[in-house]
């Protein structure tokens, strides 16, 4: 094999056998560069008689081509193989969950009250809304409440200043009468929302929550009352055995009335500290609507009769969630509140 067969061989192996850029470069200036090896034969050249110089010099940029060929199929073969390293080094894997943004939550009163509201619309009720600055005609008088009865006095009561007659609703009973003023019966409603009392402990805010029923209708009986909101209850804590009691009561808007009981949902009615060994817990006033109420609307209370109840659903969220505090609900405590999202 002549000098120049050889030295194609030589370049071919050597560049073959380098495993990063920087070295092939300078191997490569070994054969192609200014002084190097196949450049040295080309230099040669001059000496030779022309005949030769054809010869030679075909042969040498033969040699030349193929030497580059040689370099330039590394070359590419190195960069792949840096291409496809940092690719594994950078690789992402797209089957990680990603992460996320914080999202707000409905706070647990909304929740009940929705809760509430999807029990009730399911068996045909519809949901009713009053103003929270009530007159006294709404708040007491049509609700048949005397001038001297208790909840009428200044200490239980949020009173506007210079505003007279107006007053932060105690109830959410007035939204009964809003109602049967502008419809006319069968009357279907619940109507929750915030009232307010001057109270204030670990089971008293000023501000709470009720949720008002009423079902005026022309056989709309007692037995109605306890079906419906034992049935209510039996959904909202997904209890079937749960029970409730009927213990007469006074309100001044219902006649007969009850305060309505349930058995204690943490010990089945048992006896625990929640229920204070009793078995039961209070959740609602009721009674059959007294005509003295249906008159005030100007419905015929010989015609219609109905029933209509008053419950707390901040005892039935403190239940549900298992919280013994109600003022955590209303201090705006992101610690506890982000735990219901
Ligand atoms: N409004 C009464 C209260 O706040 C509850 C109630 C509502 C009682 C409807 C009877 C009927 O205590």
């Amino acid at each position: 094999m002549s000098d120049i067969e050889q030295l194609v061989t030589r370049a071919t192996a050597e560049f073959a056998g380098i495993d990063d850029a920087a070295t092939l470069e300078q191997a490569k200036a070994r054969y192609l560069g200014k002084s190097g090896s196949v450049t040295e034969l080309l230099k040669g050249l001059g000496k030779l008689d022309p005949e030769a110089r054809k010869h030679a010099g075909a042969a040498i940029n033969s040699a030349k081509e193929r030497i580059e060929a040689a370099l330039n199929t590394r070359r590419e073969a190195l960069r792949n193989a840096a291409l496809e390293t940092q690719l594994q080094a950078e690789a992402l894997d797209i089957t990680l969950p990603g992460r996320g943004l914080a999202t707000g939550g409905l706070h647990p009163a909304t929740r009940t009250l929705e809760r509430i509201e999807a029990i009730f619309r399911s068996i045909g009720f519809d949901v009713a809304d009053g103003p929270e600055i009530e007159d006294d005609f709404h708040n007491f008088t049509a609700l048949n409440t005397p001038e001297n009865h208790p909840a009428r006095s200044m200490h239980d009561t949020f009173y506007l200043e210079n505003a007279p007659g107006l007053l932060l609703r105690t109830h959410t009973s007035p939204i009964q009468v809003r109602y049967m003023e502008t419809h006319k019966p069968p009357i279907r409603i619940i109507a929750p929302g915030r009232v307010y009392r001057v109270d204030s402990d670990a089971t008293h805010s000023p501000m709470f929550h009720q949720v008002e029923g009423l079902w005026i209708d022309e056989d709309v009986s007692f037995a109605d009352l306890k079906g419906v909101f034992t049935d209510f209850l039996r959904n909202f804590f997904e209890k079937p055995d749960l029970r409730t009691r009927f213990r007469p009561s006074f309100f001044p808007f219902t006649e007969p009335s009850a305060e309505i009981d349930m058995s204690c949902v943490f010990c089945d009615g048992n006896g625990c500290r929640v229920c204070s060994h009793t078995g039961w817990l209070e959740i609602a006033g009721s009674g059959m609507v007294h005509p003295n109420v249906l008159k005030a609307v100007g419905i015929d209370s010989e015609r219609y009769i109905g029933f209509a109840f008053g419950m707390g659903p901040d005892r039935l969220t403190m239940l549900r969630y298992g919280v013994n505090d109600l003022r955590l609900f209303f201090d705006g405590d992101l610690r506890f509140l982000s735990q219901f999202r």
